[in-house]
């Protein structure tokens, strides 16, 4: 770790001649223009995630000693020799120069992110689809085929499904377990393996060790969605993806007030996303990067919470007379419990379960006090929608069955209040029924 990032994080590394970095990586590069006071601490020796939660990334104010990172609302930098050094010789990455390009607020949040991901380097956006799109483009060659899952989020859909074919790119959708079906889906062409780590709505685990040495024997790159899951409940990149994307709008800001997104991985791959993000303008704004940066910091508390009630709300549902299934990786009866526990440090706050048919899921809903009716996910508040009015609206019941998810089916986003009042809150829902 270059030690003059600690005090002057403009600086550059000493002998670095002009051009003397041409073709090569590390060039006179830092990690960024990091801030952080305790970045050589954090270094130094394994630290723990709720500790990176809270650290990493974050600084103090230099000239008032306020703690906690400032909101740098600017749009531009001073130029001094060292900016207009940064963009003649390709590294304005590592500069503050225009906050398209970068900004500390935006790099607090990137280092804490990359931090909790075990990762050289994130990118922080101005929404997950952003960082979903602009990831991808990056990643792929001209006329390169994509095999992905037909279970994904459906705004990653729309994108791969409307906007890459006009782009000249493929895209083949297969059963995101099926790792038979995968490789037989690969052609000459395939340059990407996109899966998300825990599909919606039923919660289905995606292994991706065995998807990462899928990708390795056919020189693919394997990109995971880990938005259901979080840097604290999978180690995504540890696991052999080449890099990993959130909806940061979920967990990691987890208070229902902000859209965002990230991509986590090394330094060479965001190197080559970052000109998408100045091409395709996706940056986060100043203000909702210290929204996200506080949230960050309770991440794995909340996730501690997420995962304790989300598990004492399937243990409830489970037993009910008027349920009829429940999908919660937690369980022993989920499809993919035993996956779920080698992979997940943590099994977040998704519950997904069937009441009788949809017009009685309709009414649980409306019976429901505490829970809001709402989608997204991740927040401190618990969420619940139906996927045949929302996210599967544009399929028929038929093939909502064909899928596997089944009349009546709820989704649930448990967020961090006493499981208690929510099961409450289920019971008396479930007694109208
Ligand atoms: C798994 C997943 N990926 C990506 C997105 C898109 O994120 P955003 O709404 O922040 O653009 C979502 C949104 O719901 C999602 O659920």
């Amino acid at each position: 770790m270059d030690k003059q990032i600690k005090g002057d994080p403009l600086a550059i590394s000493p002998g670095v001649g002009k051009a003397s970095w041409t073709n090569k990586l590390k060039r006179s590069r830092i990690a960024g223009p990091s801030m952080s006071a305790v970045r050589d601490e954090l270094s130094s020796h394994a630290i723990y995630p709720a500790t990176l939660a809270v650290h990493a990334g974050s600084h103090d104010d230099p000239s008032t000693g306020a703690v906690g990172t400032p909101i740098y609302q600017t749009s531009t930098f001073i130029l001094g020799e060292e900016q207009y050094r940064a963009i003649e010789e390709g590294y304005a990455r590592d500069r503050f120069i225009y906050s398209r390009y970068g900004n500390p607020s935006q790099w607090a949040v990137q280092e804490k992110v990359a931090a909790l991901e075990g990762a050289e380097s994130a990118l922080v956006f101005s929404s997950g689809m952003a960082a979903i799109s602009a990831s991808v483009l990056a990643m792929l060659d001209k006329g390169a085929h994509i095999i992905s899952s037909n279970e994904l989020y459906g705004g990653t859909y729309s994108f791969f499904h409307h906007e890459l074919p006009s782009l000249g790119f493929s895209v083949t959708y297969v059963d995101p377990r099926d790792l038979a079906g995968i490789e037989a889906a690969i052609r000459p062409n395939t340059m990407m393996l996109y899966f998300e780590a825990m599909t919606n709505p039923l919660l289905k685990i995606v292994d991706i060790p065995a998807l990462s040495e899928i990708a390795k024997k056919h020189h693919l790159r394997l990109v995971i969605d880990a938005t259901f899951v979080s840097p604290l409940g999978c180690r995504t990149l540890e696991h052999g993806a080449d890099l990993v994307i959130h909806s940061a709008s979920k967990y990691l800001n987890g208070h229902s007030d902000l859209i965002a997104g990230v991509c986590v991985g090394s330094r060479k791959y965001i190197d080559q996303i970052w000109p998408r993000l100045l091409a395709f303008g996706g940056c986060l704004d100043p203000h909702a990067c210290f929204l996200l940066e506080r949230g960050l910091k309770t991440l794995a508390i909340r996730m501690r919470a997420h995962e304790e009630g989300a598990s004492q709300v399937a243990h409830f549902l489970s037993s009910h007379p008027k349920v009829q299934q429940v999908f919660y990786p937690g369980l022993e009866t989920h499809p993919d419990h035993l996956l779920a526990k080698k992979l997940l440090k943590n099994m977040a706050g998704m519950v997904t379960f069937a009441v009788e048919n949809d017009a009685a899921a309709i009414k649980l809903l409306d019976t429901l006090t505490l829970m809001r009716q709402a989608t997204s996910l991740g927040g401190v508040e618990s969420l619940v929608s139906l996927p045949y009015n929302t996210s599967h609206a544009a399929f028929t019941a038929d093939q909502r069955l064909r899928m596997g998810i089944p009349p009546g089916c709820v989704r649930m986003s448990i967020g961090i209040e006493d499981p208690r009042d929510l099961i409450e809150d289920l019971s008396s829902a479930l007694a109208t029924l």
